[in-house]
């Protein structure tokens, strides 16, 4: 069945603008019939509707399927490469994962508990997390639009490609990767109030020779109940990943004190 058709089926007809429908004509395409494959009604209706609002223009192909949420390579009207984080309605036990990361969280105090409301809110925080380290000068992926749970943020790589996390690609100069990424969580913490969470080679990309930090979903204020075993967590981390490479890293300690410490030497 065509892309179009499918729509039509699935939309209710007071829904369907003539801008939808001229979009959908247009847009047609390979990519568009696995869009509905995986996504519900309401998270297709969201994508036509960032398409009429002129934040996506196209949609191309999957840059990662992962069990809890799809990344797509997307590009705006002045050809700006975009990419489109969808979280997919979940299971139970993602559920109770994300939950201690929203419980403590002050700026969701007022989520509701079901299913839904909790991965809107998990969208809502990766882009509020997104926003907060733009603003503190953190290098991560620009954040751009988010609806429900629809995530748009700028693309990182060219043409499509993804750059390369830190654990497909090692850092040509890993004592400056290092360094750079020091400085990064000292701003995150000090000025965005935020601890990643979820930090490992895996959720670092080297993009024109500099780190860029993302998968912000899980980062939580520095004033949540688990922000000090996170930030440990997240510097364990990197210290096994950067030792085995040869570079002379502070102890956690150290970098934790150095981290949190006003005033720092
Ligand atoms: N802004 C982005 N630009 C380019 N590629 C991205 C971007 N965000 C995510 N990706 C790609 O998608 C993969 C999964 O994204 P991530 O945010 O880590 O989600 P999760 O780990 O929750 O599935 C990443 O490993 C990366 O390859
Ligand atoms: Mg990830």
């Amino acid at each position: 069945m065509s892309f179009r058709k499918h729509v039509e089926k699935r939309l209710l007809k007071k829904e369907r603008t003539y801008e939808t429908e001229q979009l959908m004509k247009e847009k047609r395409s390979e990519e568009y019939e696995a869009l509905e494959e995986v996504f519900d009604r309401s998270t297709l209706m969201i994508i036509y509707d960032f398409m009429n609002k002129g934040v996506i223009d196209e949609i191309h192909g999957v840059v990662s399927a992962g069990k809890e949420s799809r990344v797509y390579w997307a590009k705006n009207a002045e050809g700006k490469e975009l990419a489109v984080k969808i979280y997919l309605t979940v299971s139970a036990e993602f559920r109770k994962g994300i939950l201690k990361y929203i419980e403590g969280d002050d700026r969701f105090k007022n989520v509701r508990r079901d299913t839904r409301s909790l991965i809107f809110a998990w969208a809502q925080k990766e882009f509020r997390n997104l926003q907060q380290a733009t603003a503190a000068r953190v290098r991560v992926p620009r954040p751009i639009a988010v609806r429900n749970n629809v995530v748009v943020m700028e693309f990182i790589g060219k043409d499509g490609a993804n750059a390369p996390s830190m654990k497909e690609l090692p850092p040509k100069n890993p004592e400056k990767t290092y360094n750079i990424l020091m400085m990064n969580l000292e701003r995150l913490y000090r000025k965005a109030e935020l601890v990643h969470g979820d930090l490992s080679e895996y959720n670092v990309m080297i993009y024109r020779g500099c780190p860029v930090l993302f998968d912000l979903s899980q980062a939580v204020p520095t004033s949540h109940p688990m922000a000090a075993y996170l930030l440990r967590r997240d510097l364990e981390n990197l210290n096994k990943f950067f030792s085995r490479l040869g570079v002379n890293v502070h102890s956690v300690d150290e970098s934790y004190r150095r981290i949190t410490e006003h005033g720092n030497t």
